[in-house]
């Protein structure tokens, strides 16, 4: 088999990639896969880069965790996804319960976006993480209900001045087909671009079920990048109700290959990352009870008949 990075570059994307994660990187086995660059061209930091792990005390900040797996990209070659600067979950309690009013807040953006994006250059960055509810409305966080949706911009700016050279996006999950979500989406990128606000693409961060793809996720696709953004795969894993059986198997190949197949054929789509590429390490189990086996890789490293809907999704 040819790798699926190289299956991506050579249907016109610029990378395949997958999520990891620190404590995995010292089983052997599992990073010599990740670090097959004819397999994978980019890696995305499941949590190091988040705002716990970076700023956990107002102004200190610590980038151990997350230059330990840019080091290793970089040795390797491959692309970074930078995640995230600004979501509502995951963060400090100085954060969430500081009380702080709006310039304050605003401040404490800054400084945190600023300092982040700041300390790794050149990256693409999901600068904002899940600011939509499902029916579009604005999700309420300590961001949004002090300073409304201005966070948004407010995160982009201070991103763009850190770092001119970073690709700046915002990112969600439920918004692969269209619908309430994505709309919300799609008039957020309308009102940053109208306002001048530096936004270069949305993240789908694609969350899925076996059997339940969307069947708009191409049109969903093609109407982000109709707004003069570029649009990434940024999270994508397609989970099933255990135990694993063939035909679900068979299914979970038809559906990577759905989700690739759409991605190839808008070329605004840049680029597709799996979070994380092995049953082993996936964060599907601890949260959806009964449910896992999302990855195209099990968790004795074997390829899954899904490795071969990504590569025919290419094709
Ligand atoms: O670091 C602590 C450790 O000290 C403690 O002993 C252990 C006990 O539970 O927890 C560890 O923290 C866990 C952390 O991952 C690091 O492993 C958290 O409990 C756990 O909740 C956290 O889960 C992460 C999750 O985001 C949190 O929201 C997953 O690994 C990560 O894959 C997941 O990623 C998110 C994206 O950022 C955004 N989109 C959805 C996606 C899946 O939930």
């Amino acid at each position: 088999t040819v790798g699926l990075a190289v299956a991506a570059k050579a249907a016109g994307k610029k990378y395949f990639g997958s999520a990891t994660d620190n404590p995995e990187l010292t089983d052997s086995s599992y990073t010599a896969l990740l670090s097959n660059t004819k397999e994978f061209n980019q890696l995305t930091p499941g949590n190091s880069m988040k705002w716990d792990a970076t700023e956990g005390t107002r102004g200190t900040f610590t980038f151990t965790k997350a230059d330990e797996i840019v080091s290793l990209a970089q040795t390797n070659g491959q692309l970074i996804r930078g995640h995230t600067c600004v979501w509502h979950s995951q963060l400090p309690g100085w954060v969430t319960a500081g009380n702080f009013d709006a310039s304050t807040l605003t401040s404490i953006i800054q400084t945190h976006t600023t300092n982040v994006v700041g300390h790794f250059k050149g990256k693409i960055w999901d600068v904002v993480n899940e600011p939509f509810n499902e029916d579009g409305t604005w999700r309420t966080s300590v961001f949004y209900n002090t300073l409304g949706s201005s966070f948004v911009s407010i995160a982009l700016q201070a991103a763009r001045a850190a770092d001119p050279a970073a690709k700046l996006y915002v990112n969600d999950y439920n918004i692969d087909g269209t619908g309430a979500k994505s709309t919300a989406m799609v008039n957020l990128v309308k009102s940053l671009k109208a306002s001048g606000a530096p936004i270069d693409g949305v993240g789908i961060q694609a969350h899925l079920i076996v059997g339940q793809v969307p069947s708009t996720i191409q049109a969903n696709i093609a109407q982000f990048t109709a707004l003069g953004v570029e649009v990434a795969i940024t999270e994508l894993d397609i989970r099933m109700t255990l135990p694993v059986t063939t035909a679900l198997l068979e299914q979970q190949k038809k559906d990577y290959q759905t989700v690739i197949a759409a991605c190839k054929a808008v070329s605004g789509c840049i680029g597709v990352t799996i979070w994380d590429y092995t049953d082993k390490y996936s964060w599907v189990p601890s949260v959806f009870q009964g449910q896992g086996a999302a990855l195209p890789w099990d968790d004795r490293l074997v390829k899954k008949p899904a490795y071969d809907g990504i590569v025919a999704g290419f094709a």
